[in-house]
């Protein structure tokens, strides 16, 4: 059987071949993950959607393991004591304090600081921002006859509105990119993070210095709103506000980035879809869910830890033990939807795991869909004749386990 390189840019091309054989042969499969660290590969969609939804499967390790084991897996934990002091600086800091990494009844708490920001009818207010920038984005490109779709146009949209949702002051922005950058290419490797603390560092310090420069002036924006639950008492620690943000702005963008890019890309590489959507854009709705199972944004759900010894699909697995659901094979699974490797816009009955499942159910999927549906629409619209520039075999895709994206996507139109 062919090895399976989650991180590897080479295996994210066509991972589902591979993937494939795993689900049929060894479905909850143990493989050494950088670092050196044993975890279970959870591959088939039933497992997943249960691993994902099932309290046992737990995202806050602290309770499971001695700080000594973690630390041999991830390197020095920074405690809570610690945070803001010199000595924390010292170490990336792996234990986030945000909704992601937390269990109830924190992560109830620390969502519902944010959820209803993130509500379908409150992302509605944002259709025309996100429709005026993608027409900005494209005005810029629109006489060359060329661009690179990933870093012209998929990546710049949803950063520039989820800094605008935040607050962050446009001047930033392109700081906040090489920061968010290495965080993504380095994710799934401790290593890789412990190489780049310095960089962490800064990132953190200047989160910290944003705040404080909100808590001064305060305004009609996300991070403005946090610092007010903050002062209210014991709703959100200083901690907990910086990974907030860090965790809002790296997952607003990141992500959605790869669902308008691998979305083009499927299109570009299957015309006779393309034209369908064309020629019936009512079908966008139904595009973009499809998109999202068919080479969705991420790779793996994040972290989590079995917190019971149990029994899953006839494996055993154990208290403490590391597992990663992967999303993509999932939604490949052939006892789950039929012919799974064809792209099919008009996919009805579409239960893809794109966005999890369970209490860790993406915040931001009203976000992601709306930008996905504009931008995608925008572009077929605007560049009615779009098609690749390069072919397929050269495209190069970003390394990190946890993101499936390209590093650029040349087209021309
Ligand atoms: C959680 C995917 C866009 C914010 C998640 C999870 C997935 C996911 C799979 C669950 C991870 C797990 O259970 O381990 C995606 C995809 C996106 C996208 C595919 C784009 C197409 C966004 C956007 C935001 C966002 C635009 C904006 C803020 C979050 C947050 C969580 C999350 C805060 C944590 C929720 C919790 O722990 O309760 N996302 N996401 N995501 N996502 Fe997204």
């Amino acid at each position: 059987m062919a090895s399976i390189e989650l991180g590897s840019p080479n295996f994210k091309a066509n991972p589902y071949p591979i993937f494939a054989n795993v689900r049929k042969n060894d479905p909850i499969k143990q493989v050494v993950l950088p670092g050196n660290r044993l975890g279970w590969l959870i591959t088939r969609y039933e497992d997943a959607e249960l691993a994902l939804r099932d309290p046992r499967f737990i995202k806050d390790p602290r309770h499971l393991l001695s700080l000594e084991q973690l630390s041999k897996q991830f390197g020095r934990i920074v405690t809570e004591q610690e945070e803001g002091s010199q000595q924390a600086h010292q170490q990336p800091v792996f234990f986030e304090r945000n909704m992601l990494g937390a269990d109830p009844p924190d992560h109830t708490r620390l969502r519902s600081l944010v959820s209803l920001s993130f509500t379908p009818r409150f992302i509605e207010r944002w259709r025309e921002r996100i429709q005026t920038i993608a027409h900005e984005l494209l005005d810029g490109v629109q006489g060359t006859g060329t661009m690179d779709l990933v870093n012209d146009f998929a990546f710049p949209l949803p950063m520039l509105i989820i800094t605008e949702m935040l607050g962050v002051p446009r001047d930033d922005q392109a700081r906040f990119r090489a920061w968010s950058n290495l965080f993504i290419e380095s994710s799934g490797d401790p290593d890789a993070f412990r190489r780049n603390a310095d960089q962490v560092r800064a990132f953190r310090e200047y989160l910290r210095y944003l705040i404080n420069e909100k808590r001064k002036l305060p305004a009609e924006d996300l991070i403005s709103g946090l610092i007010a639950a903050e002062s209210e008492g014991n709703k959100l620690s200083e901690g907990e506000l910086i990974s907030m943000v860090s965790l809002l702005l790296i997952a607003g963008h990141e992500t959605t980035v790869n669902l308008i890019s691998n979305g083009m890309l499927a299109l570009l590489l299957h015309p006779e879809q393309k034209e369908l959507l064309q020629q019936d854009p009512a079908l966008i709705k139904s595009a973009i869910e499809e998109f999202l199972r068919f080479h969705g944004p991420l790779m793996t759900a994040t972290q989590r830890w079995v917190s019971e010894d149990m029994e899953l699909n006839g494996q055993q697995l154990k208290r403490g033990d590391y597992v990663v659901v992967v999303l993509a094979s999932a939604n490949h699974d052939e006892e789950t939807f039929k012919h799974p490797d064809e792209l099919d816009i008009t996919r009805s009955d579409n239960r893809h795991l794109a966005f999890g499942k369970g209490i860790h159910y993406c915040l931001g999927a009203p976000l992601a869909r709306l930008e996905g549906q504009i931008a995608i629409s925008t572009l077929l619209q605007r560049l009615p004749h779009i098609q690749l520039a390069v072919a397929p075999e050269e495209l190069i895709w970003r390394p990190g386990s946890l993101i499936m994206g390209l590093r650029a996507l040349p087209v021309q139109f």
